[in-house]
């Protein structure tokens, strides 16, 4: 997303955007860009992504035992048979309590500029250390995650295989680094807007087409933009009209806990959309429980605009297009626990 295009939102308000429409597909690669899995791989910093780093994480990723209860794994939150997201609203963690925010997807997470819904952590190894810790999702230490590791040999196997040379491959920091590998494969190419993006003139229906010229022309896509659809950079929600205190409530003041500055309050990074049909209920408080809503809401808080029923429909089958192949992830079978492995806490 552009700062110059949030800039002018923010100067002209309510003006919608010109509709200058030219070929719908070259208009659209001027916007986004397709996925590629050897890209994802690409995008990660510091931390070269190894077949053992990616197996290990995937164990990690899939661990209850990361828990202090040793319920509630990374997939709990981030289910990948839903779209790398639980059922909704906001997440329920350790002791039953309920979060303020909704677990954002970690399919195409590798994309984005940073992470969380307000982009506290650089990436995705320094965001994988925030769950582990927090008391409202799993609630446990770091020494604890390191001697329940350490506790198991199969693990400290796997942890010197993907890290040869560490003189302490059983480490949080390790820990976080594998689980970023294995994340930064859960990518979902070759969706119906990629093909279409690549030349295959039938990959959207009419229906589809039309949404997506909608999607251009009224100005989602000067956010909504690049290889994820969004994810790529920070906006006011509600730049135009503030939505109802259900969806943006006062106490959580987005980018502005992060920044301090008043121009960030309540900002938030553009929602990555790809496969956003998948993964309803929506924004990061998931009080709108579908894409029909959602896409009212944007235009009206974001554009200062009422569509009109065809158009939302238009637009929303143009989203279902930005659902892609679903990361085939084989389910891991776990190292058992031995007689030093640290048991369950309340
Ligand atoms: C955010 C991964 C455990 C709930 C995220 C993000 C990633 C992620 C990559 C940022 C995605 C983005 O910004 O696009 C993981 C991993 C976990 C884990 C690797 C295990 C170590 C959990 C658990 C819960 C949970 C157990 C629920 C109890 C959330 C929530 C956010 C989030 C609510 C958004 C928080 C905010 O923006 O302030 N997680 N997660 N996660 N996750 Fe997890
Ligand atoms: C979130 C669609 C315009 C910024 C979303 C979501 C959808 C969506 C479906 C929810 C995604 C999810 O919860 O995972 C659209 C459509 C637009 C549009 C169809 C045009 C009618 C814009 C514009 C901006 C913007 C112009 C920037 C000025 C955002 C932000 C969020 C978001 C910041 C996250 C809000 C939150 O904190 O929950 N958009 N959008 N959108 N969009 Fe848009």
């Amino acid at each position: 997303m552009s700062r110059a295009f949030i800039a002018a939102l923010s100067a002209l308000a309510l003006v919608p955007f010109a509709a200058v429409a030219g070929d719908l597909r070259s208009d659209a690669n001027a916007v986004f860009k397709p996925i590629t899995p050897a890209a994802a791989t690409k995008a990660v910093k510091n931390n070269d992504v190894t077949p053992a780093k990616i197996e290990l994480g995937k164990q990690l990723f899939f661990d209850p035992r990361i828990s202090s209860s040793q319920l509630i794994s990374c997939n709990s939150c981030h289910n990948l048979s839903l779209g790398g997201v639980d059922a909704g609203s906001t997440s329920i963690g350790h002791g039953w309590q309920k979060g303020p925010r909704r677990a954002p997807t970690v399919l195409n997470a590798v994309f984005n500029v940073a992470q969380f819904w307000d982009g506290r952590a650089e990436d995705l190894k320094a965001q994988a250390k925030g769950p582990v810790q927090a008391g409202v999702e799993m609630n446990n230490t770091p020494a604890n995650v390191e001697a329940t590791l350490n506790s198991i040999p199969a693990y400290v196997a796997s942890f010197q295989k993907a890290f040869p040379g560490d003189n302490k491959p059983a480490s949080f920091d390790n820990f976080a680094k594998a689980i970023e590998a294995f994340e930064s494969t859960l990518v979902t190419p070759n969706s119906r807007l990629d093909k279409f993006l690549g030349g295959d003139e039938a990959a959207l229906d009419a229906t589809q087409k039309k949404g997506l010229r909608l999607f251009l022309d009224k100005g989602c896509g000067g956010c909504h933009d690049g290889v994820n659809a969004g994810g790529g950079g920070y906006t006011q929600f509600g730049a135009v009209e503030k939505p109802a205190a259900a969806i943006l409530p006062e106490a959580d003041k987005g980018r502005f806990n992060v920044t301090k500055s008043p121009a960030d309050v309540f900002s938030f990074r553009v929602a990555p959309l790809r496969n956003v049909a998948l993964r309803a209920p929506y924004f990061h408080t998931g009080q709108v429980w579908t894409l029909e809503e959602a896409v009212n809401v944007m235009a009206k808080s974001q554009l200062g605009l009422e569509l009109a029923p065809d158009e939302t429909t238009a637009i929303v089958a143009f989203l279902g297009a930005l659902t892609g192949d679903q990361p085939k992830v084989e389910y891991p079978v776990l190292p058992g626990r031995t007689n030093a492995t640290p048991q369950p806490q309340q």
